[in-house]
């Protein structure tokens, strides 16, 4: 932990934060006031996390630490410490093959404006994992906290259905 002064004469605290993003080791000097969102967003440039309501209402902002999924929003940064944090960006393959999810989401055009759709996938990856797509009603009620303006729905949920059938068979 070092302290400096910002803004003139108010001091801030920076604290160091150890962690992997996206299989990355990343070493960053937080305010401890930062958000997940901000970070990945603004310093380290993952700029398809997306900042929708920025107060845990709207799931756009939707990643995973240490395997389970969060809002960015209202996660503080220092909370990556030592842990390993995946954004939309991190999901394909190191060929650039798209993760099932990312596929299903193609497959039925389970978009229309895409604003939505990072956190959407993050969280159908997590619900998938979570075994909380088990049938139609399980998956609406896991992917109720991901908004989506433009109507996407039936999409996502055709989407989220075939994935974790693939899931499912293996
Ligand atoms: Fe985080 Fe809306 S931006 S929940
Ligand atoms: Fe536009 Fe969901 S696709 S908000």
């Amino acid at each position: 932990m070092s302290t400096g002064i910002k803004h003139g004469a108010l001091f801030a605290t920076s604290v160091e934060v150890v962690c992997t993003v996206n299989g990355r080791p990343v070493r960053l000097l937080l305010d401890p006031r930062e958000s997940l969102l901000d970070v990945v967003r603004e310093r380290l440039a993952l700029t398809g996390t997306k900042k929708g309501c920025d107060q845990g209402q709207c799931g756009a902002c939707t990643v995973h630490l240490d395997g389970r999924r969060v809002l960015a929003c209202l996660t503080p940064a220092v909370h990556a410490q030592d842990a390993d944090v995946l954004t939309i960006e991190g999901l394909a393959e190191p060929d650039g093959t798209p993760h099932p999810v990312q596929q299903a989401f193609i497959d039925h055009d389970a978009l229309q404006c895409g604003y939505c759709t990072p956190g959407q996938i993050m969280s159908a990856v997590a619900c998938i994992a979570e075994g909380h797509a088990g049938n139609d009603d399980q998956i609406r009620e896991y992917l109720s906290g991901n908004l989506c303006r433009c109507g996407a729905y039936p999409g996502i949920l055709a989407a989220v259905q075939q994935a974790a059938r693939a899931a499912a068979e293996g």
